[in-house]
């Protein structure tokens, strides 16, 4: 390990199990030297297994429902007591859309359900860097992440009303990345990560047969959780103390492809 957190605080949001993006991205932050709280909603807690998470990187866990202003005030306020100060870094790893869950096609979605993705896959990105900010809760050249997806920009079959979350948490990065960093030099970026099997990956239609294009049309294949988390421990790292306002494909090159040699191949098998 590389000692790249020595020394910094965090929070990390959204590890409900061991498939957690956001659970890799702690083990990884606690190896690195970080000490940081974790946090998920009260039956997240009650039906994952983060406590076991918490143990394991000796901290605590705190109750947040990210769509909750004060449950949000209270996060971070209690996270600055726990940890002795601000924090550096925010892991956001956060999305549920009813609509998926419930299998609503996009064109006959429950307008009720849909604004509940919103809120819970984008807007709470918003609150908890407006919470943030409010509180003075991050130190400057700190560093905040949300994870993404590439549906934000392309469709993609059975993604549904969490593509329309996606583009917008990408343009929270931007907007609030710009005041942030003028203010305060804070960071604010999303990393568009390949498919990965996780609760909240293996909602999706068709995931398995998606994983399955995707590593075959990336030159690098599917970028795995622990890719991932390492991707933002270096995010977290003062290594990466200019990088800001933008959405970074972890893809494994996938958002670059037009056509493969391979995908050509059986194209052409295909016709004949
Ligand atoms: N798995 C994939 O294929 C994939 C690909 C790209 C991006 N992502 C993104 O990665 C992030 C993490 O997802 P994951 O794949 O690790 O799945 P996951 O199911 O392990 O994590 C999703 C988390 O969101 C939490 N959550 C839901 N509602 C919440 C709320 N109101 N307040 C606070 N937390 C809430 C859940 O409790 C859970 O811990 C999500 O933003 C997801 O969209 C996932």
């Amino acid at each position: 390990m590389y000692n790249l957190l020595k020394g910094k605080k965090g929070i990390i949001f959204g590890a409900l199990n061991e498939s957690s993006i956001a659970w890799r991205v702690a083990e990884r932050a606690y190896e690195e030297g970080a000490i940081f709280t974790l946090t998920n909603t009260p039956v997240s807690i009650r039906f994952g297994t983060i406590n076991d998470l918490a143990k394991k990187c000796k901290t605590e866990v705190i109750p947040a429902d990210a769509t909750n202003l004060s449950d949000l005030e209270n996060l971070f306020t209690k996270s600055m007591d726990i940890l002795g100060g601000k924090v550096d870094f925010v892991l956001h790893s956060i999305g549920m859309s009813l609509n998926v869950r419930k299998g609503r096609v996009y064109d006959n979605l429950d307008y009720d359900y849909f604004k509940k993705t919103l809120d819970i896959s984008a807007l709470s990105f918003h609150k908890v860097l407006q919470v943030a900010k409010k509180l003075d809760a991050i130190n400057d050249w700190g560093s905040v992440v949300a994870l993404s997806y590439i549906a934000a920009q392309r469709t993609l079959y059975g993604y549904n009303d969490m593509a329309d979350a996606k583009s917008v948490l990408e343009s929270i990065a931007r907007s609030f990345g710009y005041i942030y960093g003028r203010e305060k030099k804070i960071r604010v970026n999303t990393i568009s990560q390949s498919p990965t099997l996780t609760t909240a990956g293996s909602g999706v239609k068709g995931m398995e047969n998606l994983m399955d294009f995707t590593e075959r049309m990336s030159p690098l294949g599917n970028a795995s959780a622990d890719e991932c988390a390492d991707y933002c421990i270096t995010l977290f790292s003062d290594l990466t103390k200019k990088v800001t306002m933008q959405n970074l494909f972890h893809d494994g090159g996938f958002s670059n492809m037009g056509m493969s040699y391979k995908a050509m191949s059986q194209y052409n098998k295909s016709l004949e």
